[in-house]
């Protein structure tokens, strides 16, 4: 049983405890917010004790990992001080997205966790869907061919307007990641951002990318635009067929170029299929539990979330400096 415990007791935090609490797997022996109400809420809700300062949980409890919950600026920038403090504690930890909204802390991270021997993990939920596996399956089955071609696109309605490069930092490490789970790493990097005129920060983007396997991606992302019929959208063209992945785990099919015989896939509900997008948060943190549980590799783990991150940050240099720009130049 892995003792698990949550720094952070906002929303996303109390999905993680649900979640922990509904796998027989974890056990949930504790959770700590820096806001009392909220750590004493989530911890009456989910019949577990209630800390308000990191050290003095670590200090308290036995515990094997923690989910670091935090937000603060873009996102990710309270994240860096209780994930230090639970890699110090010899404590795996999975870190939500963004894993840092700052490049060298996210290194740091990466670099403290691998010198401990400790799993460190990102919360790429996006990917963890039977779909996504499954596309996998068909392209080393050879079904797709030659990868040439990624179209990505995710958006969703954010109107917040803390930082210029919010949407960047604090959304596009989903949508990088599902393209570097299918395309592997990332070469160059060149990209326009733009927003409507109600808006200020650069809550739209276009960011092209070069990978290592010569495959051509592009990445169409907004905080403009309404959920309401679908937030994401993936489509891979190959040598042999095209494929498409929608809306996460909605419909995945492979249209063949050779035949009009279509390939689908469907993870219905009858069979523990997805009630809501909460299930890639089940899929996620039951992944988590079973891998640390084993000892470890993780998927979606600290050195990928930091490959993403760095994907957006070299789509902020392009923009900025308007060139392109190599992955060599912040991942040497
Ligand atoms: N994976 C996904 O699909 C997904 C979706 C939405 C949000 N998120 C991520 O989840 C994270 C949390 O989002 P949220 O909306 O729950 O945030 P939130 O701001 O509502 O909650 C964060 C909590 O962390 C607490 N906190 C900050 N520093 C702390 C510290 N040092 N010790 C203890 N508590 C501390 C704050 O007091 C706050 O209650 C963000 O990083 C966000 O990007 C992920």
């Amino acid at each position: 049983m892995l003792r698990v415990a949550i720094v952070g007791c906002g929303g996303i935090g109390n999905t993680h405890a649900r979640q922990y609490v509904s796998n027989p797997a974890a056990k949930l022996v504790a959770v700590c917010d820096i806001l009392h109400d909220r750590a004493d809420a989530t911890a009456a809700r989910f019949a577990t004790r209630a800390y308000h300062d990191v050290a003095e949980m670590l200090a308290a409890e036995e515990i094997d990992a923690v989910s670091v919950c935090t937000s603060g600026v873009e996102n990710g920038g309270d994240h860096y001080l209780p994930a230090r403090q639970c890699l110090e504690a010899s404590k795996h930890v999975l870190v939500e997205k963004p894993l840092s909204n700052d490049l060298e802390r996210a290194k740091e991270l990466v670099a403290l966790a691998r010198d401990r021997g400790l799993l460190l993990g990102v919360d790429l939920n996006h990917r963890f869907v039977p779909q996504a596996e499954r596309a996998r399956e068909w392209i080393r089955e050879g079904r797709l061919g030659e990868p040439m071609l990624c179209n990505m696109e995710l958006w969703i309605n954010n109107p917040n307007e803390s930082s210029p490069w919010y949407h960047l930092r604090a959304l596009h490490s989903h949508s990088v990641d599902v393209m570097r789970f299918f395309c592997g790493d990332v070469r160059s990097v060149h990209a326009f951002l733009g927003h409507s005129s109600k808006r200020t920060i650069w809550s739209n983007c276009v960011i092209n990318l070069e990978f290592e396997n010569g495959c051509l991606g592009a990445l169409f992302g907004s905080y403009e635009a309404a959920p309401r019929h679908g937030i994401e959208r993936l489509e891979l063209l190959g040598s042999a067929g095209r494929l498409v992945l929608d809306n996460v785990f909605e419909r995945l099919e492979l249209y063949p170029h050779n035949s009009d015989e279509i390939l689908s896939y469907r993870w219905s509900m009858m069979n523990g299929g997805p009630h809501s997008f909460e299930q890639t948060f089940r899929n996620r943190l039951a992944r988590w539990v079973a891998e640390v549980s084993a000892g470890g590799p993780v998927s979606g783990s600290g050195e990928e979330g930091l490959r993403a991150l760095a994907v957006v940050e070299a789509a902020i240099r392009s923009f900025q400096e308007r060139r392109v720009v190599e992955m060599a130049e912040l991942l040497p």
